[in-house]
């Protein structure tokens, strides 16, 4: 058996102010088509059954993605936790639920935050991780050739005489630093970490047992009430205090350093992580002038410049990259290459109350 697993718990404050706490990223529609956690769901319905398709978030999101699913995910599949521990956690929980719910099997995670333009390529990709998985008992990553040397991205260094399409994984490294990032990328022998993890949930459970073994003795706690009357009570007892660290760090970089079971296939089926502001190029063809304009906004003499109104008349005179978003009670202007500082104003207004 096959399971889906879509992470949508982060709050997404680079796209303050669209995204807020009762609409995070995932709830929004940011490529016009879709919201983001319902274009994760299609691309996973390529390889996975509908009943078995599930969605990790925060209990306070739970009932907005219940109705933002609707009719496409089960209300009982949409895992809710009580509170944010950071993608370990979420995937221990997700695979506890699987063996002590159904057996086991192979999950395919996967982020809500992607773009992904080539779906029919992402879906073969995924079916050969899903036959190694089953048939080797490996943690399968997919990896993307870089194209900037980005610091908020794993890097994977793999194994480029084997034969098959499957390489064994030699190095693993989560957010590098800048200097060390463009040695990768420089090297030609790194590949990004599309935070797309295929394996079996007995697999991931053993490794977290060996590599964080504390989180495993919170998960084992948790399982050990599933089906139980008091399984939310301990759930909730438990999850607030389970450590937090994300499964790159967990997981992945031992298992990479121990050369156990990692694997990795490389592909090309036009990923994008949508982190930002200044990535809505990835999901929109800008006009002539470099603008992309949502709503009502005008721009005049301006160049590669974003435009975002929702509910009044935005307008931009002589003036180049920037992006400048509107909503009803919030207004943001920034530099498109300080996209990455928009969560800054959000941890500002936090402090400021
Ligand atoms: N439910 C839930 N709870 N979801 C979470 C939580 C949590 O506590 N924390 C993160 N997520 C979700 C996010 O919403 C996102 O969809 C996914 O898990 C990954 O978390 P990010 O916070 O976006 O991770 P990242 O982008 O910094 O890094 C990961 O993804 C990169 C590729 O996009 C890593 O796996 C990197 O190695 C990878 O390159
Ligand atoms: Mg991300």
């Amino acid at each position: 058996n096959t399971y889906g697993v879509i992470l949508a718990g982060g709050g997404g404050t680079r796209f303050w102010p669209l995204s807020r706490q009762k609409t995070p990223k995932q709830l929004l529609n940011l490529s016009g088509k879709e919201l983001m956690v319902n274009e994760a769901v299609e691309r996973m319905s390529t390889v996975i059954g509908k009943s078995n398709i599930f969605i990790v978030t925060a209990e306070s999101q739970a009932s907005s993605m219940i109705r933002a699913t609707q009719g496409k995910v089960f209300p009982r599949n949409i895992l809710a936790e009580p509170a944010a521990r950071n993608t370990t956690a979420c995937i221990g929980y997700s695979a506890m639920e699987i063996v002590r719910k159904y057996g086991d099997g192979v999950m395919i995670i996967t982020p809500a935050d992607h773009y992904i333009e080539d779906v029919p390529a992402l879906t073969e990709i995924l079916k050969a991780a899903i036959l190694t998985a089953e048939n080797y008992d490996k943690l399968v990553t997919i990896g993307i050739k870089p194209t900037f040397p980005s610091i908020g991205f794993g890097y994977i260094k793999y194994e480029t005489s084997a034969e098959s399409d499957v390489k064994p994984v030699v190095e693993f490294k989560e957010k590098p630093d800048e200097e060390t990032a463009k040695r990768y990328v420089g090297s030609g022998e790194y590949v990004w970490n599309s935070g797309i993890f295929i394996w079996k949930a007995s697999l991931v459970l053993n490794k977290l047992k060996e590599y964080v073994p504390d989180i495993y003795e919170d998960f084992k706690t948790i399982g050990d009430s599933m089906n139980t009357p008091n399984e939310q009570e301990v759930l909730h007892k438990v999850y607030p205090n389970i450590r937090k660290i994300s499964i790159d760090y967990a997981v992945m970089e031992p298992s990479a350093a121990k050369g156990d079971v990692l694997v990795i296939i490389p592909s090309d089926c036009g990923w994008n992580d949508v982190g930002s502001w200044d990535m809505m190029e990835t999901l929109h063809a800008p006009d002539e002038d470099g603008n992309i304009i949502f709503g009502d906004g005008v721009a005049v003499d301006t160049k590669d410049t974003v435009i975002y109104s929702s509910s009044r008349t935005v307008t931009a005179v002589d003036v180049e990259n920037l992006i400048i978003v509107e909503t009803p009670d919030a207004i943001m202007v920034c530099r498109k290459d300080k996209a990455q500082g928009v969560k800054k104003i959000v941890d500002a207004l936090n402090d400021a109350g």
